[in-house]
């Protein structure tokens, strides 16, 4: 297989239960919802969302439990652009599961259910390694096994494709890991996880940047939520800002900045230009309620970057 500029994703498929809440429930409390939404998400299901909405050539691997929610996402990942020849349904499994609580400030707190994540299995991934093999950049997560993305970060490597690890949920990481991974992109706590160094200053991220360029990670992009981003290219470097908008809710905020941010650099656009549209196609994404209900179409991104500058 030729490198065409094909993107493959990797990761989890859910079905989010959002309760918006004046406040987060104390233990033992129970507190009376204003809105409830179920949506599609899963961390891996909204980059590739975000991937295939934005424009990008991508394929999904990932896993649904054998109920009708399952096959509801697997149709709405087609209508998004998606290759779904990879998204197996797992029998005897039910599709994963994300409890959402959305407090007055717009932040969340989630729980989560891996159900079929869980059988994306190394033993999967091996059968797709033509997919991962022919593909330009691999985009990962953490909601799968570890083994799994330990297995599809070695064939990724093999094969040169570019390994991108979004390091989310929060969790530390071998160095084996972390030496196939050529571009990665926690959020500040991520970034402290991995590194030991608390990141609240620029100063800070260059330092937790730099530890992560240790472990053999050329590009780095620690996300700073409304602040923008730290990149820091071989030890280059600089904060980009994002977007002033009003947020509504943040859930998919990274997502929406992996999956656009991938799908600007395959289109062979330089790193600021890419960074700069993945932080407006978050920033849209933060105006709307919910994970995959909120991220927004390519031409919804131009349209954001067009009006930024009249
Ligand atoms: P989440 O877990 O909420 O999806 P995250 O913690 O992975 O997000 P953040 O660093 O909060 O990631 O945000 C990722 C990107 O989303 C930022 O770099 C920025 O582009 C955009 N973003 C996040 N919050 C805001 C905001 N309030 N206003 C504008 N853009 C935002
Ligand atoms: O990053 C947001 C996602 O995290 C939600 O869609 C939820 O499914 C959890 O996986």
């Amino acid at each position: 297989m030729t490198k065409t500029g094909k993107l493959v994703v990797l990761g989890s498929i859910n079905v989010d239960h959002i309760l918006n809440t004046t406040r987060f429930p104390r233990p033992g409390e129970t507190v009376i919802g204003k809105q409830y939404q179920v949506a599609f998400g899963g961390k891996g299901a909204n980059q590739a969302v975000a991937a295939g909405r934005s424009g990008a050539h991508i394929t999904f691997i990932a896993c649904v439990g054998e109920d009708a929610i399952g096959e509801g996402i697997r149709n709405q990942l087609i209508k998004d652009r998606i290759d779904t020849v990879a998204v197996e349904t797992v029998t005897g499994t039910t599709t994963g599961v994300a409890l959402i609580f959305v407090n007055g400030e717009g932040e969340n707190a989630i729980g989560i259910h891996a159900g079929a994540n869980a059988a994306l299995t190394s033993e999967r991934v091996n059968r797709h390694q033509q997919i991962i093999a022919g593909a330009s950049a691999l985009l990962m997560q953490l909601e799968s096994p570890l083994d799994s993305v330990l297995t599809a970060a070695r064939i990724a490597h093999q094969h040169q494709t570019q390994v991108i690890l979004n390091p989310a949920p929060a969790t530390q990481l071998s160095d084996e890991l972390l030496s196939l991974v050529d571009m990665i992109t926690p959020n500040e706590t991520e970034a402290e996880i991995l590194t030991g160094i608390a990141v609240t200053s620029e100063v800070d991220a260059a330092r937790a940047a730099a530890v992560l360029h240790d472990k053999g990670i050329g590009t780095v992009l620690i996300t700073l939520g409304s602040r923008g981003v730290w990149l820091s290219d071989h030890g280059q470097g600089q904060r980009i800002p994002g977007f002033r908008v009003d947020a509504v809710d943040t859930i998919a905020a990274g997502d929406t900045f992996n999956g656009a941010l991938i799908t600007a650099l395959l289109e062979q656009q330089p790193m600021e230009h890419a960074v700069r549209f993945a932080h407006a196609a978050a920033a849209i994404a933060v105006t709307r309620a919910g994970a995959q209900p909120s991220v927004p179409w390519r031409e919804e991104i131009d349209d954001f970057l067009q009006q930024q500058q009249e």
